[in-house]
């Protein structure tokens, strides 16, 4: 009877083994099939910064815009064809998003590199972003790999699910929820705000607004450059903390004196003693807790519902789905 009952669970196992209902992601997925995959990315994420230093923040972008998309699925890369319109023209992407070109070029060295098509797209934003961290000074943590690519794209998710910088703390709060992200997780990712710029568009209203929790000499200098009617100068830049091109804490330093660039960044930090501010105190003076929190809150956002498997596909271009 023992030996029966053993023989029954070795074989309820073997498809368990086979078939993982849930493939996890790994941080070897690429060790054997294609040992030179990150060395490139990162080469390639290196010389990109090296020829245009804001690269970094807008691949680091790409990933945040990809994974709350219906999860890390490589869906934002997708061109829109006659049959679908896909994600690059949902609002927060329209002239604003970028990096493509770089994705392109990454890609395309990965395939030569590992004589194939091997590395999925949403592997490559992932890696890119960890890459462009620690080019511009922050500290490496170990990604996850092992995603697959979609074979389409949502506008309309796209336009519902990345967070507007018009929304407050509670919208923040419960947008980073519905992605099973916490509080903490939206302090420390919003830390990417460390980084890059944003237009005028994006935080005019702020800058003109009289009841405005910003610093006024901030918003001074901020209205210089971008003019207070709609449409003129939309697409001026601003850089999101003081130090657009390192990865510091200097973003949080910038909440404490009310000069968050962005209405939804100084909702973080609004003096009245909450666990948002809190946290933003706490990052504002250690940066070696930023970077090592940041890396582990961007593992969690990588886990935002992967293909894995045989769901999806590994695309030979980023931009399309692969023709059979
Ligand atoms: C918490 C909610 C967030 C909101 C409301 C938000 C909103 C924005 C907006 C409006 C811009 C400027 C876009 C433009 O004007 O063209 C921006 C830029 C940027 N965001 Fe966020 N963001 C959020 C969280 C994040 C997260 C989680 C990341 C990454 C982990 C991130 C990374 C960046 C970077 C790096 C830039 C600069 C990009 C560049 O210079 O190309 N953001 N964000
Ligand atoms: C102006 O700022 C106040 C306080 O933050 C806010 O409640 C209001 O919605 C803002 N108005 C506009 C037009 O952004």
């Amino acid at each position: 009877m023992a030996s029966v009952v053993k023989s029954f669970t070795l074989f309820a196992l073997i498809p368990a083994i086979f078939f993982p209902a849930f493939a996890q992601l790994t941080s070897d997925f690429y060790d054997s099939i294609c040992p030179q995959a990150l060395s490139t990315i990162q080469a390639t994420v290196e010389a990109a910064i090296i020829q245009e230093p804001r690269m970094g923040a807008s691949l680091v972008r790409l990933h945040f815009h990809d994974c709350f998309v219906n999860g890390c699925d490589g869906s934002i890369l997708l061109d829109d064809t006659p049959a679908m319109t896909g994600e690059k023209t949902a609002k927060p992407n329209k002239n604003s998003a970028r990096g493509f070109d770089v994705v392109d070029q990454i890609k395309s060295a990965v395939n030569d590199a590992c004589l194939g098509n091997v590395v999925s797209c949403a592997d490559i934003l992932a890696v890119a972003a960890r890459d462009s961290i620690v080019a511009l000074g922050g500290a490496s943590y170990d990604v996850l790999l092992g995603r697959r690519d979609a074979t389409d794209a949502s506008l309309a998710a796209a336009n519902a699910n990345i967070p507007a910088p018009t929304l407050d703390l509670a919208g923040l709060v419960s947008n980073f929820q519905s992605q099973g992200l916490s509080l903490s997780d939206l302090v420390v990712l919003s830390g990417a705000h460390t980084l890059g710029f944003a237009r005028c568009v994006s935080f005019r209203n702020r800058i003109y607004n009289e009841t405005a929790d910003i610093n006024s000499d901030f918003a001074a200098s901020l209205q210089a450059q971008c003019p207070p009617d709609a449409g003129d100068g939309d697409d001026v830049l601003a850089s999101l903390d003081d130090t657009p091109f390192v990865v510091d804490t200097d973003y949080y330093q910038g909440l404490l004196q009310n000069q968050g660039l962005l209405h939804s960044d100084q909702q973080l930090f609004q003096g009245d003693g909450s666990d948002s501010d809190n946290l933003v105190q706490f990052y504002s003076q250690s940066p070696t807790d930023f970077w090592s929190d940041f890396g582990t809150a961007m593992i969690n956002m990588g886990n935002l519902s992967p293909l894995t498997g045989d769901d999806g596909e590994i695309r030979e271009n980023c931009r399309v789905v692969n023709q059979d």
